[in-house]
């Protein structure tokens, strides 16, 4: 009789989400949010070495951690987690701190062992922090990655809606590179028709790319946001593509100047690496 295989241990999935990990991993990542609740302490082991005081933070490394205030209206300000920055904050700022791994090596290795039991390919995994105090909210937005939100202490509660505009999109929309970049979609006014979640501690909302999303501090608040870069497609074909391109020596030659392209040369290098990719004919 043959045997049924074993399950494919997630230990590190399942200490973020709590028992419905294995459920959430074998539906190969839905394009739907969903909700997780989970024992409050379970990530005390791995958080509990963050000060999760700003000023306290900001001496902690001499690497200078990236740092971002959001302000009410939605504008921002990048910036770096000092002390001075921090006094020269707006008091009703969110503070956003960046890239905790690059910090906090545990919580880098975290990541990594996170990223090597999901199925999907990831570009990057990534942690950071949300410092609010009460009655603050965020301006409403989609992201392009897919992202794990973490209430750690106090209530948030979260809006959030598919957009239809955006299909799987690739850009933000909010940050640098925002909206008037992603063909002028239009910001929601009317949140009446959104779903809306309050986590508390221990809770994980996880919402995918392309949704719009709000959030509003019901008490102080700290959170993180997991956040997993997934591979689209076509991230996974030119991946693919590489390895076998580079061994056509036509392909491995210096690139044209940008607008001196030999289409031509280029459709036959890419006929060569569709070739040889498996199955294909
Ligand atoms: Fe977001």
């Amino acid at each position: 009789m043959e045997k049924a295989p074993l399950p494919r241990p997630l230990p590190h999935l399942e200490t973020l989400l709590g028992p419905d990990a294995r459920d959430f991993s074998s539906q190969n990542w839905p394009n739907e949010p969903r909700l997780f609740k989970a024992e409050p302490k379970r990530m005390d082991w791995l958080l509990d070495a963050i000060p999760r005081d700003l000023s306290q933070l900001s001496r902690y490394t001499r690497l200078r951690l990236r740092a971002w205030w959001i302000n009410q209206n939605g504008d921002f300000q990048q910036t770096q987690l000092t002390q001075e920055n921090l006094q020269h904050r707006r008091p009703e700022a969110t503070v956003v701190v960046d890239r905790l791994e690059e910090a906090f090596p545990h919580v880098g290795r975290f990541l990594r062992s996170l990223g090597s039991e999901l199925a999907i390919p990831l570009k990057a995994a990534t942690a950071s922090f949300y410092v609010s105090n009460k009655n603050q909210s965020t301006r409403v937005h989609y992201d392009q990655q897919e992202v794990f939100l973490h209430q750690v202490e106090g209530e948030k509660t979260w809006h959030y809606s598919k957009c239809e505009e955006a299909v799987f999109p690739d850009r933000p929309n909010f940050g640098p590179s925002s909206a008037s970049r992603d063909g002028g979609i239009t910001l929601p006014t009317d949140l009446s028709d959104f779903e809306t979640v309050t986590l508390l501690p221990g809770d994980i909302l996880f919402l995918p790319r392309g949704w719009w999303h709000q959030s509003l501090a019901l008490s102080d608040s700290y959170s993180l946001t997991w956040t997993l870069w997934c591979m689209n497609k076509a991230e996974q074909l030119l991946e693919q593509l590489y390895p076998v391109l580079r061994e056509e020596a036509s392909a491995r030659m210096i690139a044209s100047p940008a607008n001196d392209i030999n289409w031509d040369e280029m459709k036959e290098i890419l006929r060569y690496g569709l070739a040889g990719l498996p199955h294909s004919d």
